[in-house]
């Protein structure tokens, strides 16, 4: 374990006065690691501010490596287990629902006053086997209705916000806003609000959220998926559908320019429309960015702070999660490599749990908010 973790916690420095380090590119080295580690932890931070920051993480080795999850507790007030809250992974047999580490690791970080994400309750990605075959619509919607209300009403006050609905926005423009999926093709887009009302009727006090990916920049398929998330959202309202806030994934890419004009107009659109924004995912690719550790971080730091500032300008977000604890386990090997061999580094935390400069980014805008 890093050493940094065992020196008394001493707060010499605000974040913001920190940051002001950053300007004249002083991170590296082990007196910039010092200076982090001196801040408190994002869920201080968090806490502090009123937006919970959160780290997503397989519950696969708890409790056996419980010193990981430790580590997590100490970094987040919410943590999201990656896969595991999906409908397939809960309910393999149909009418069997198994909650496996769920419910222990939901008790571990109560605990270290850590609370849960829900992520994720009807996602075309995640529809176990013997749904797909079922045929007649009620008999559909009878067993989500079931799972969501057995799930959600389970994890009252321990799970603060729901995604209830994942990526079921399309990216062919205002004529094709819906994504074809399962859910789609055999109860049409009604299920919406069926499934937040479901969910609202499980836990009345709990955030409910529709999450979806790839807004970001200025390329057709992104705008095209901004058209067809706010044509889904006007619906979404004019149906009165119970949706609270909209979950931004936030997988950013820092080989690409942000479209800052386009994703301020966003998000002031979705606010407009009565929405509260969550950042759900964030992490960011570096596979095109130059070798050099130092600079890719910074690039990396300095594309989420940019982002931070466009999504977050118009309203204070109501929490921030990244996809991932520690850059060795990101997820995003499953599509992306470095031409050169080396390893991403995605996320705020590297593999010896050091803060990275992101780290300091995203401090700084928690405490912006205050
Ligand atoms: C990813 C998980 O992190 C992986 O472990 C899994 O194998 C694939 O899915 N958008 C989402 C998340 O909403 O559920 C995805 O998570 C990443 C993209």
């Amino acid at each position: 374990m890093n050493s940094a973790h065992s020196m008394p916690r001493r707060t010499l420095l605000t974040a913001s006065a920190l940051l002001g380090l950053t300007a004249a590119r002083a991170y590296g080295g082990d007196a910039q690691a010092a200076r982090l580690y001196a801040e408190p932890p994002l869920r201080d931070i968090g806490k502090r501010v009123g937006i919970p920051y959160g780290l997503c993480e397989t519950t696969s080795q708890f409790p056996a490596n419980r010193g990981y999850y430790e580590q997590i507790a100490k970094e987040c007030n919410i943590y999201v287990p990656s896969n595991e809250f999906n409908w397939k992974s809960i309910e393999r047999t149909k009418g069997v629902r198994a909650y496996g580490k769920l419910d222990t690791i939901a008790q571990f970080m109560k605990e270290r006053d850590v609370r849960l994400v829900g992520h994720t309750l009807l996602w075309y990605y995640a529809v176990p086997q013997w749904l797909t075959q079922m045929e007649a619509p009620s008999d559909i919607t009878a067993a989500m209705e079931a799972y969501i209300h057995d799930v959600v009403s389970r994890f009252r006050g321990t799970v603060v916000r729901w995604d209830v609905i994942n990526e079921q926005a399309g990216a062919g423009g205002e004529g094709n806003a819906l994504r074809r999926t399962f859910y789609l093709d055999k109860l049409g887009p009604g299920y919406m609000k069926q499934a937040f009302a479901a969910a609202r009727a499980a836990d009345p006090n709990v955030l409910l959220c529709y999450n979806d990916f790839g807004f970001e920049y200025d390329k057709p398929d992104n705008k095209a998926k901004r058209a067809a998330l706010l044509a889904l959202l006007r619906q979404f309202r004019d149906d009165k559908v119970e949706v609270d806030c909209i979950g931004f994934q936030s997988h950013l890419d820092a080989g690409l320019q942000l479209d800052r004009d386009g994703l301020v107009k966003f998000a002031r659109e979705v606010k407009q429309l009565g929405y509260k924004i969550a950042i759900t995912e964030l992490d960011v690719i570096d596979e095109n960015l130059p070798a050099d550790e130092q600079s890719r971080d910074h690039a990396v730091a300095n594309h989420v702070k940019e982002y931070l500032a466009c999504v977050g300008s118009e309203a204070k977000p109501v929490t921030v999660t990244s996809w991932g604890f520690t850059d060795g386990r990101t997820w995003l090997t499953m599509w992306h490599r470095r031409k050169d061999g080396r390893a991403m580094r995605p996320l705020p935390f590297d593999d010896q749990y050091n803060r990275k400069e992101q780290w300091a980014v995203i401090a700084q805008y928690l405490q912006s908010k205050l």
